[in-house]
């Protein structure tokens, strides 16, 4: 583990002295309280316009100025609640199908999550002032951010990393992430919100990681500019067609599925679909250490399916995204009508 970082002055920069720099350059800008936003603390606006609570900002900051990629890393980047438990699921029993074969005792999903297999930069690696030794993980090493592209760790970029982005309907994120907020709240003794009252802020941009509409045109564009660095996959069309995504996933990492491998595809999809997964004793029984303290795996299973926001949002307010996708999507070759 590094104990000091070089600056631009040349004097050693311990990692407190940096991560406080960082802290101290969020805390000057805008924020907002929590009581205009889905979060149960403030959310700032980085200087490149998006939100977040200010460590996970931080953690990106520094993530930016420490992590040293090798081009076969391998990235996963979402939005909060868009399937990123998932994807990680398949990247991680994908790429490890060999030494770790689906059904084998020892297979890591029998005691860990796919968070704990796949860490966040923002909430795992950088954060309380570490800057971790991330050298000895033999390749392709795996990690996973909610950062937006513009916020990448710019060696990620350099380096040439794949990176493996997931988006769903901002109608269903919308509603995952204010069912998950609750619980963080109930845990922490306030009242739940209703999910009207955190609709206006996922509107006005005000969300972690937000606003979801930038979130995601910043990683299609860069998915149309070099597609064979940037897959891009849709929750829904996974959920209609795992299978084919399994494959594609498998060919863009580099391990495509060969004939000789006689039901691989299946039995990985069947590992990582919601129902199985959702039974695991490290689903039901473990935690994932994050920044904000340990979080039951099961919390990031609720139900699994595409458009349960028709059983929680107005007609009124599902119309209002509707038409702020259809205006910020129009025109860019994103196909946004996720139910049709
Ligand atoms: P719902 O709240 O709509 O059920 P994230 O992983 O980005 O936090 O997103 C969580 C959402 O993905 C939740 O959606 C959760 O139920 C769903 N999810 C988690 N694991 C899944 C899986 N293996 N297959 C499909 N959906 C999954």
């Amino acid at each position: 583990m590094s104990s000091s970082v070089g600056t631009q002055e040349g004097h050693a920069e311990s990692n407190e002295e940096l991560y406080q720099r960082f802290s101290n350059l969020v805390s000057s800008w805008p924020c907002f309280p929590p009581a205009l936003s889905i979060s149960t603390s403030q959310l700032y606006r980085h200087d490149k316009g998006w939100h977040s609570r200010l460590a996970p900002m931080v953690g990106t900051m520094v993530a930016d100025a420490c992590f040293t990629a090798r081009p076969s890393d391998i990235v996963v980047a979402t939005l909060p609640k868009s399937g990123t438990t998932w994807i990680k699921a398949l990247l991680y029993s994908t790429v490890h199908r060999r030494e770790h074969p689906v059904g084998s005792s020892d297979h890591p999903f029998n005691s860990l999550g796919p968070h704990e297999c796949i860490k966040f930069f923002e909430f795992q690696l950088y954060t309380e002032n570490k800057i971790p030794d991330l050298d000895e993980l033999p390749d392709p090493r795996l990690f996973a951010t909610h950062a937006p592209f513009v916020s990448l760790p710019r060696s990620v970029l350099a380096a040439g990393c794949k990176i493996v982005y997931v988006c769903r309907d901002p109608k269903d994120t919308l509603v995952s992430h204010w069912s998950f907020a609750n619980k963080f709240r109930i845990r922490e003794g306030l009242e739940p919100l209703s999910v009207e009252a955190v609709a206006g802020p996922f509107c006005d941009g005000v969300t972690p990681f937000g606003p979801y509409w930038d979130h995601v045109l910043g990683y299609w564009r860069a998915h149309l500019a070099h597609p064979e660095k940037v897959l891009f996959f849709g929750y829904e069309e996974m959920s209609r067609d795992p299978e084919a995504h399994a494959r594609r996933l498998a060919e863009f990492v580099g391990r495509p599925f060969g004939p000789e491998e006689d039901g691989a595809v299946d039995a990985i999809v069947k590992l990582c679909s919601f129902d199985h997964m959702i039974g695991l004793q490290a689903t039901k029984c473990g935690k994932t250490d994050a920044l904000t303290g340990a979080v039951d795996n099961s919390w990031f299973f609720r139900r699994g399916v595409v458009a349960d926001w028709q059983n929680n949002l107005s007609p009124e307010t599902a119309r209002r995204i509707d038409a702020i996708t259809e205006d910020r999507f129009s025109g860019t070759g994103l196909r946004w009508e996720w139910a049709a």
